[in-house]
């Protein structure tokens, strides 16, 4: 460790062990990425550590129903999760599972010094049991009618579709999700861990002035609300980590879950003679450590979290970063869209660092939701790291080449420029440091614009038609080629292969520190093409094979049996579409000959559709809006080439078209008088 070198622990939220990474997962691991690859970069040592969290009921039900144990289960998660993460290039020193030795010693340990330290309570609870399946139910797992709008469906926690918060024993006509049982009511005796005796220490966090400021906020609001008892423990059966003195009851998921942070660093450290977990963890420790997590997780990471260590005697975070949840063109992530994108599909199709460099330009310190519109992430990338960036290499390294020997001129053409791009480094490393990706990558851009002008004021491809410019030829394409390498030690964070392919071509390895430096006489390699455009054609690819692997939730096709969305926003304009694509679309006037209710299904109606040349049945979630006998003879359109869809009542052969948010307000189409049955509509 040199004098100045700071030593830091940096961990991003630990994925779920039951489902795979998606492109939404991806945006915390790739901002946390980046900011270790910066400290690195400027010399500290900084550690990155992450795990699976594979404790909790979801993992116990899921195995169970793929008819494995949870131990197989998550073994196969961890590997593709650690995949997925290598190669999206996240460079995690360590990467274990909340499932291990190192997590169970650990969260005994914290429990029992939490315990003989006065901040266990135990209490005697009421809570819903599936009979069937002898467990007790967590609210998701508890379904039945809203107590409050009589919505069907609803889960245990809130309704969908009024929007009402209420306990799961509130639903009427409740039913186990599990098993479908009657949920009967039980008692327990849970383990309450003793948050407002932490209160204090958790308002001078918050007053201290280093958290984000919208993270104050909320703390600020839970305080006003008032913190409440936690209750860590679950009856089996359940899979986790029996609590010591409690056969029969197991820490709750999310006590044991942040724990892994310090369990994965125990396990690395385990494997190197020159670090010392205590270093990090003890309660004196003035290393720093970090933790990112997304918004919806705040509230574990900044109240429970900093108050289970501070009452077991062990180290706070330094600070704790959330960011915003990614929506794709505008909306929640959707599978029927297509744009629930799993990480491995978008690296079946698309570079990884495309996404890294996408995020990181629009990634800032705020908690602000990130939308990726797939068609400014074409142009983005195309534009900055294709058009700019390595456009200032490909330009100049020929020249170089072929007329130099490879070899870098021995003069500076422009000494000013090259010392404005290396006085740029200062405040990049401030926004690198603040987490303000998209100031530092709007900075690189600038600067790379710059330096294609100066070329394109050059012309060396003129110059070069001309006796006696040799030298001039040499310098300019020398000057370009050092410019060039200044902007990849700067993007080197965010894309790191892009940025060891260049380290390749230029024989040079990239500190910080290397924009002080000039390559000048120096031998570079032959130029090879550094980064394609975006393959547009690959990002339909990518949104159809995702589509694909989610036709089972897919509900577009007829109606679905689940509430219709009541947002009345108006939603955003779709992204454009070229004309072939609408033309896929085959939209017919239609008669409907025949509707009637379905028998099991309150929102759907069975029409019988005539379109010319054949007649379609077609299942409607428009039931709440429409008496059937109202709309028999009534002409309408629709979609005629949908791919049909099996329902628990029949098949769907195709949809209606239909506006409205809801309940009462459904509108179905209605040609002008005129049209006829088959007619196709465009
Ligand atoms: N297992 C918990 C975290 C335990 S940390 C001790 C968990 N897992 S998760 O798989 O649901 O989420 C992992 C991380 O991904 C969290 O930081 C979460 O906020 C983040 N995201 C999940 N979906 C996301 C988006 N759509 N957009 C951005 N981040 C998202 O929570
Ligand atoms: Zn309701």
């Amino acid at each position: 460790m040199t004098a100045n070198q700071r030593r830091i622990l940096v961990t991003n939220a630990l994925p779920y062990a039951n489902g795979p990474i998606h492109i939404g997962h991806m945006l915390g691991y790739i901002q946390a990425d980046i900011w270790v690859r910066f400290q690195r970069l400027q010399g500290n040592e900084c550690h990155f550590v992450c795990a699976d969290d594979a404790h909790g009921t979801p993992i116990m039900l899921k195995a169970q129903q793929l008819g494995i144990t949870p131990e197989a289960m998550i073994d196969d998660m961890n590997a593709a999760h650690q995949r997925d993460f290598a190669d999206f290039g996240v460079s995690f020193d360590n990467y274990h599972s909340t499932h291990s030795p190192e997590n169970r010693e650990l969260a005994t340990l914290i429990y029992t010094r939490l315990r003989d330290n006065g901040y266990i309570h135990t209490r005697t609870i009421e809570q819903l049991f599936d009979p069937e399946r002898e467990m007790f139910l967590p609210d998701r797992f508890v379904k039945g009618d809203c107590p409050k709008c009589g919505a069907t469906e609803q889960y245990g926690d809130n309704c969908d579709v009024c929007g009402a918060t209420y306990s799961p024993t509130d639903l009427k006509n409740p039913r186990s999700a599990v098993s479908g049982a009657v949920p009967e009511l039980r008692e327990s005796e849970h383990y309450f861990f003793d948050l407002p005796a932490f209160e204090g220490m958790l308002k001078e966090w918050t007053r201290s002035g280093s958290l984000q400021s919208e993270m104050a906020n909320k703390l600020n609001e839970w305080f006003e609300q008032g913190l409440q008892q936690w209750d860590i423990s679950r009856d089996k059966p359940y899979f986790g980590f029996e609590i010591p003195d409690a056969p029969g009851k197991y820490f709750y998921v999310w006590l044991d879950a942040p724990i892994g942070y310090m369990s994965s660093f125990k396990h690395y450290c385990a494997q190197r003679d020159d670090l010392e977990f205590e270093d990090f963890w003890q309660e004196d420790s003035t290393a720093e450590v970090y933790h990112f997590i997304g918004k919806d997780i705040i509230y574990f990471h900044s109240l429970f979290w900093p108050a289970m260590l501070k009452g077991a005697q062990f180290r706070q975070p330094t600070n704790v970063w959330a960011h915003g949840f990614i929506t794709v063109n505008g909306t929640k992530m959707s599978k029927s869209k297509g744009t629930f994108i799993m990480a491995r599909t978008y690296l079946d199709h698309l570079d990884p660092e495309y996404l890294r460099y996408y995020f990181a330009a629009k990634l800032t310190s705020r908690i602000d939701d990130l939308d990726l519109n797939l068609t400014d992430f074409a142009q983005r990338v195309n534009a900055d790291l294709v058009g700019k960036v390595v456009n200032i290499a490909s330009r100049c390294a020929g020249f170089i080449s072929k007329k130099f020997s490879g070899k870098l001129s021995p003069r500076i053409a422009e000494p000013e420029m090259l010392a404005s791009f290396q006085a740029a480094a200062s405040e990049l490393k401030k926004a690198y440091e603040e987490r303000e990706f998209s100031k530092a990558m709007r900075e690189i851009m600038k600067l790379a614009d710059r330096a294609n002008e100066y070329i394109a004021v050059k012309e060396p491809w003129q110059l070069a038609k001309e006796e006696g410019k040799e030298n001039e030829v040499h310098d300019v394409c020398s000057m370009g080629i050092h410019l060039f390498r200044i902007l990849m030690i700067y993007l080197t964070p965010v894309v790191p292969k892009l940025s060891d392919d260049a380290q390749t071509f230029l024989n040079d390895r990239f500190h910080w520190d290397s924009v002080q430096t000039t390559l000048t006489d120096h031998p570079i390699e032959k130029f090879k093409a550094l980064m394609q455009r975006v393959p547009t054609e690959k990002i339909d690819a990518m949104l159809e094979s995702s589509k694909s692997q989610n036709t089972a939730a897919a509900v577009s096709n007829g109606a679905n049996d689940t509430p219709m969305e009541t947002t009345q926003n108006i939603e955003p304009i779709a992204d454009e579409i070229e004309f072939s694509d609408f033309a896929k679309i085959d939209l017919r006037v239609a008669r409907i000959v025949n509707a009637e209710p379905v028998e099991g299904a309150d929102k759907l109606l069975k029409l019988t559709l005539d379109i010319g040349s054949e007649t379609r049945q077609v299942f409607a979630g428009i039931k709440s809006a429409y008496q059937p006998e109202a709309l028999i003879g009534q002409l309408t359109v629709m979609v005629a080439n949908l791919k049909p869809r099996k329902m628990r009542f029949g098949l769907s052969e195709g949809m209606v078209l239909a506006a409205g948010p809801g309940g009462k307000e459904i509108y179905i189409l209605n040609p002008h008088d005129g049209a006829q049955p088959g007619q196709r509509v465009m």
